[in-house]
């Protein structure tokens, strides 16, 4: 097998089920069944027959979630088990070994590592702190040639929160509209806007464009595995062929949930619930910071469920650092090394505020002991 680790999802299979204050996740605290469904939803979702469904994904599931782009209908959407097997089929799809690929970087690496084990030539486009995490757009315009074959972004960003205004958008676009490069928009966090303002998504506009989309963060539903890719119609038939040799389909149980929380006001409440928390844990978070003085600097996220802070402690290693504070302290947070940034970690503030408030008071009393 030639397929580097996936640094991030190895860390935290490993650990976040054992330790005790597991600051890691980018996303929100999950809802159980019986908070998220009323007791009708409930009743139809136990009568469910657990047959395969529709492999692509419902009709009604793949309308609702056209419903979220412009000019999207059931034909440009296919339902997967979350967005990371979108992520996996998308370039299963598109790629081929030799074609050059240019991607936003920090970002979740999963697509650089397929790519990389495919034998793509993959190429880093920044976004710089010294600009709030916006990104060098000069830089793009000088990597992406007529042989670039995709251009990758997550928007809004993991690990910095940072989002695209439509300037941005607009120009990413034109870039790969004059070299005929697809882009492929990971807006998994699309919807956890602090400012409650929804970032407008890539889809349309451009018709090499491909948008992934899931419950697992803005919806606070991972455990459902239910993500989607949004796209031209051709594009999707080929990926669903990939589909079928992947996983075949998302569950039917999934489908139907997806139904539910996807539609009008019940997908509003949900991200309303989120955000909520997200503003609130922030000014906690920034407290805790400011405490420390110049020991930490932050550039707030805009959206989702995660913070990326840079530590002033020169020759403290992120990785260790994340080891000794969850062996010692029971506390895990996720090195900057994952990210190919150590002096960085970065901290899910999406849990509930006490569990927040508690594993920050671990972090704390850690970082003094440890530095
Ligand atoms: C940007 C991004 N895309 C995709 C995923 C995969 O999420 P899932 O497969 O749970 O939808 C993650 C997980 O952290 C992520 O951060």
């Amino acid at each position: 097998m030639n397929i580097q680790p996936f640094l991030l999802e190895r860390l935290q299979s490993v650990y976040e089920n054992t330790v005790e204050y597991n600051l890691t996740e980018s996303g929100f605290h999950p809802f159980s069944l019986q908070e998220l469904l009323s007791p009708t939803e409930l009743h139809d979702i136990t009568n469910t027959v657990l047959g395969y469904g529709q492999t692509n994904g419902s009709i009604p599931l793949r309308e609702t979630i056209g419903q979220l782009y412009n000019h999207c209908t059931s034909d440009n959407v296919l339902v997967t088990n979350g967005s990371s097997e979108a992520n996996f089929v998308a370039c299963r799809s598109l790629l081929k070994k030799g074609d050059e690929v240019v991607m936003m970087i920090p970002n979740y690496m999963q697509i650089w590592g397929i790519a990389t084990e495919m034998g793509c030539q993959v190429k880093a486009v920044h976004l710089r702190e010294e600009t709030n995490w916006a990104p060098d757009l000069e830089e793009l315009d000088q990597l992406v040639t007529p042989n670039t074959k995709l251009i990758v972004i997550c928007n809004p960003n993991n690990p910095t929160g940072a989002t695209l205004t439509t300037a941005e958008q607009a120009r990413i676009k034109a870039i790969a509209s004059k070299n005929e490069a697809w882009i492929l928009s990971d807006e998994v966090y699309r919807g956890a806007e602090l400012n409650g303002i929804e970032i407008a998504s890539f889809y349309g506009g451009y018709e090499k464009v491909i948008v992934i989309g899931g419950l697992s963060k803005a919806y606070a539903l991972p455990g459902l595995r239910l993500g989607w890719l949004a796209g031209p119609k051709d594009f999707i038939e080929n990926a669903w062929s990939y589909h079928d040799y992947t996983s075949i389909t998302a569950s039917v149980l999934s489908h139907k949930i997806g139904e539910i929380v996807l539609r009008g006001d019940r997908r509003l409440d949900i991200l309303n619930r989120n955000r909520n928390m997200l503003n609130a844990n922030l000014k906690e978070l920034q407290n805790w910071l400011a405490a420390k003085g110049d020991f930490f600097y932050f550039i707030p996220p805009k959206a989702g469920g995660m913070s990326f802070i840079r530590y002033n402690a020169p020759g403290v290693n992120s990785t260790d650092l994340s080891h000794w504070l969850r062996i010692h302290k029971d506390v895990f947070i996720v090195p900057g090394d994952c990210y190919g940034m150590d002096g960085y970690f970065r901290l899910g503030i999406g849990e509930r505020k006490h569990f927040l408030l508690a594993g920050l008071e671990r972090l704390r009393s850690g970082l003094e002991e440890y530095i």
